[in-house]
């Protein structure tokens, strides 16, 4: 067998049972996604798959063909690229591998269209978000299952939250997350239907704004600090979409 991966970000089970612990609980994530469980008969994309704990996890249901999309983390950190091979011996996987970024997808895919497409935790790195939805849309054709960040869950009308510099989680490559109604205004604007949004499985206080007052001038800090007391205001949610 393959040496085994260390240091991973994804969580694996391997074939014998034993478990690889990443920094992500891929594990608990992959319940929120709720994702259908036998994918016989579909051709899936993963759009960001990374170390690829969601590609081979479609393969194991079942899946016709899976696509393996990306391209940012896998030439910035190898290593991340490296445990995706290993792992792909491991499965003894039949996974194919498209280096892409999002904005070249549909010209990678050859305007290929996926039956189930996964865009998971890819979204709050768009510059610009819309144009990702609709790109997301083009390479689509069935099911789209998306999992991102979302801000202001306490406000109503339509907005998105933007992050100068690190300012969401120290990660200069996380630029911006819109709330609930707005993602669903956007997905409406980009094509898709029957849009059906879970509950958060995440919830957290707008731990970014209290990072960088650098960034931010001590008073907003403060007032929204008195506004946020009660509500927790970021979050993750998870939402299934129709692209046919
Ligand atoms: C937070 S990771 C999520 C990985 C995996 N989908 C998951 O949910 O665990 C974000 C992934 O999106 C990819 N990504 C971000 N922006 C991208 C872009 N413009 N083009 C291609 N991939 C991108 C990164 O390379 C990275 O693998």
């Amino acid at each position: 067998m393959d040496e085994l991966p260390h240091g991973t970000y994804h969580s694996f089970r391997l074939p014998d049972g034993r478990e690889i612990r990443g920094q992500a609980d891929t594990f608990e994530r992959l319940k929120a996604l709720h994702l259908p469980e036998d994918l016989s008969g579909l051709d899936v994309l993963d759009i960001g798959s990374h170390e690829g704990f969601y590609s081979f996890e479609c393969e194991r249901r079942g899946a016709k063909s899976v696509v393996a999309a990306d391209k940012i983390t896998w030439e910035m950190f190898p290593e991340h690229r490296t445990t995706f091979d290993t792992m792909h011996g491991i499965f003894d996987s039949d996974v194919e591998v498209v280096v892409s970024s999002v904005e070249d997808l549909v010209e990678s895919l050859d305007g290929k269209q996926s039956d189930l497409t996964l865009f998971l935790g890819v979204l709050y790195h768009a510059p610009d978000p819309f144009e990702y939805l609709r790109i997301v849309k083009q390479v689509s054709k069935g099911l789209v299952v998306i999992e991102t960040v979302v801000d202001f869950l306490d406000v109503d009308l339509p907005v998105l939250a933007y992050y100068p510099g690190d300012t969401y989680n120290g990660d200069t490559t996380n630029v911006t997350a819109p709330n609930i109604p707005a993602l669903r205004a956007m997905m409406e604007d980009a094509g898709f239907h029957d849009i059906e949004i879970f509950e958060p499985h995440e919830k957290h206080r707008i731990h970014q704004l209290h990072a960088n007052a650098a960034v931010y001038p001590r008073s907003l800090v403060s007032k929204l600090r008195s506004r946020l007391l009660k509500p927790t205001i970021s979050g993750r949610v998870v939402v299934h979409a129709r692209a046919d």
